[in-house]
């Protein structure tokens, strides 16, 4: 059986790879082995640890079918998970935005997108300001979306790559972008010229992000590797706050928010 199964996942690897440059293939093949390394029988002290993970029930979705979607019921929820398979409600605005006093890639202006939910904006407010003390200059690019202006954006990238397909790739269709929570923010840095660009995982900015961010909450969202977790490209500008405990758990196990509930225990 064990070698059937092996004969077989060559098998299915050979053909997918056939697809593929060797930049996706180095990323099938990591994502494969973390995939491996993830699993709680493959790795017993990782079981432990997770096992221990609790959460109250208040953290997870509530959700009601519409129109076969799968819509969140409590989407104030700060740990709220949306994704492709959980939808906010077309018409949800989160409680409680303000704008952030950090810097701003667009300056000044008071607009949608420089705006978060309070518990989130002060946690960005105390990133910027300790990655500040360390010369690392970040600058807020997008935090809260409407419903309507992710259909506007989604509509700009299906005229830009063709297809909703490939367009969700990099755009979260309507209703299940996490920046309609008010608890996300791009982040990027003038050396990227303020862009959202996968170099910025290249910049010291970006780095200190990767290594930080948990401290204060935040997780980054849509890894490298995880592609087929997200079902998002990797997105190293993007991040969602979640409060300190789960960030730092997530952290520490190299998780998505996804793993996160398949790991922890509702309470
Ligand atoms: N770029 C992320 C996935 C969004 O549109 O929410
Ligand atoms: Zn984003």
């Amino acid at each position: 059986m064990k070698k059937a199964g092996w004969v077989l996942t060559a098998a299915l690897l050979l053909s997918g790879c056939q697809q593929m440059d060797g930049a996706e293939k180095d990323k099938q093949t990591e994502t494969q082995e973390k995939n491996k390394a993830e699993k709680p029988a493959d790795q017993p002290q990782e079981k432990e640890a997770a096992a221990g993970l609790k959460l109250e029930a208040a953290f997870f979705n509530e959700i009601k079918q519409v129109n076969g979607k799968a819509v969140i019921t409590n989407p104030e929820n700060m740990m709220v998970l949306v994704n492709k398979e959980f939808s906010l409600p077309g018409d949800y605005t989160p409680p409680d935005l303000v704008r952030p006093k950090v810097p701003f890639s667009f300056g000044e202006q008071d607009i949608e997108k420089s705006h978060m939910r309070k518990e989130a904006a002060g946690a960005l407010e105390k990133m910027f300001a300790a990655a500040k003390q360390e010369q690392i200059d970040l600058f807020a690019v997008s935090g809260y979306r409407s419903y309507k202006r992710q259909v506007e954006i989604m509509n700009n990238q299906i005229a830009k790559v063709g297809t909703f397909e490939k367009a969700a790739q990099a755009v979260a269709p309507p209703g299940q972008s996490e920046h309609q929570t008010g608890l996300t923010m791009d982040i990027s840095a003038e050396s990227v010229q303020f862009d959202l660009l996968q170099a910025f995982e290249t910049t010291k900015e970006g780095q200190w992000l990767a290594n930080n961010a948990h401290k204060y909450g935040f997780i980054l969202r849509y890894p490298k590797g995880k592609e087929n977790v997200t079902k998002y490209m990797y997105e190293p500008w993007h991040f969602r706050y979640i409060g300190i405990k789960a960030a730092e758990e997530i952290y520490k196990h190299g998780w998505t928010l996804e793993e996160y509930f398949d790991h922890v225990q509702k309470i």
